[in-house]
């Protein structure tokens, strides 16, 4: 991994306003050269009742965090690191559906701005993007609520975006990489600004789509087919053990119903490992 000291042009994130072209008239854009990790900043304003689409990016997190407890690794200034608060009106049941609602965001940016690439991108649930099977895109959504209404959530995301093939983790094996890039599937290299402005501007669009029965049927429906989980022989992996069995939709609150032979079990949590046919 590339370290700070070492040389690469920082970000001129004042240039994502240009990208939201009105859309987000209450959106702000924080940004520092360095952050621990920009959803623990978020977290900390989003306490201190910073309001929402408050935004936080940065072009290197010295201790980025993943899903459950992991650590989350970025290449500076060739990578999209961000945080934004969201203070939907919502009971906090739904809470899952923000990652679900901020995967699709990302899946349908990239399909638009890499037309070439489009039918390779899909959803592994609950909110990783892949392009052909490997992941290019994480998302963690925390939430603090009371009297089960959300108080406030925040949205992290992490893009790969101009990471060249020999920068990608190779965790199980030498000569495959885990994990993939816009520029190695896509060949180009993208503008962080303008891709951050754009997968702000399809987050605020999708941003209502939970907010009522009907609006959160119709998501699901938009979902599920973009999700490549559903339909496959899978094994989830959770705190307490695996299940395996087939991926077959998803509830109105974003978990994902698994049936094998003998049962049929809703997760809410978990690792998805898509079975290899
Ligand atoms: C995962 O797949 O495990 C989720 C990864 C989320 C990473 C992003 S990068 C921006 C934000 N800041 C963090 O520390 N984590 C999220």
């Amino acid at each position: 991994m590339l370290r700070p000291n070492e040389k690469y042009e920082p970000t001129d994130w004042s240039e994502t306003m240009k990208f939201l072209s009105g859309t987000l008239p209450e959106i702000t854009i924080n940004s520092e050269p360095e952050m621990s990790s920009t959803q623990t900043v978020a977290k900390d304003a989003a306490r201190n009742g910073r309001p929402r689409w408050s935004v936080y990016v940065t072009d290197f997190q010295s201790a980025g965090r993943g899903r459950r407890d992991r650590s989350w690794q970025s290449v500076p200034g060739r990578d999209l690191t961000f945080s934004v608060i969201l203070r939907p009106d919502v009971e906090a049941k739904y809470a899952q559906l923000l990652g679900l609602v901020a995967s699709l965001s990302v899946s349908r940016t990239i399909r638009r701005i890499s037309r070439d690439i489009a039918d390779e991108v899909s959803i592994k649930w609950p909110n990783d993007v892949l392009i052909g099977g490997r992941k290019v895109c994480g998302i963690i959504c925390e939430i603090s609520g009371r009297d089960a209404a959300i108080d406030y959530a925040v949205l992290g995301i992490g893009v790969n975006v101009n990471r060249t093939l020999d920068e990608l983790p190779r965790l199980d094996s030498p000569d495959r990489p885990n994990a993939t890039s816009l520029l190695v599937e896509s060949g180009r290299r993208f503008g962080l600004p303008s891709l951050l402005g754009g997968i702000l501007t399809e987050l605020s669009g999708m941003s209502g789509l939970i907010t009522t029965d009907e609006n959160r049927r119709l998501f699901i429906a938009e979902y599920e087919p973009n999700c490549g989980t559903i339909g496959k022989r899978v094994k989830i992996v959770t705190d307490d053990g695996g299940f395996e069995g087939t991926a077959s939709g998803i509830t109105r609150d974003g978990a994902l119903i698994v049936r094998n032979e003998a049962e049929e079990r809703v997760f809410y949590v978990g690792d998805v490992v898509h079975a290899r046919l």
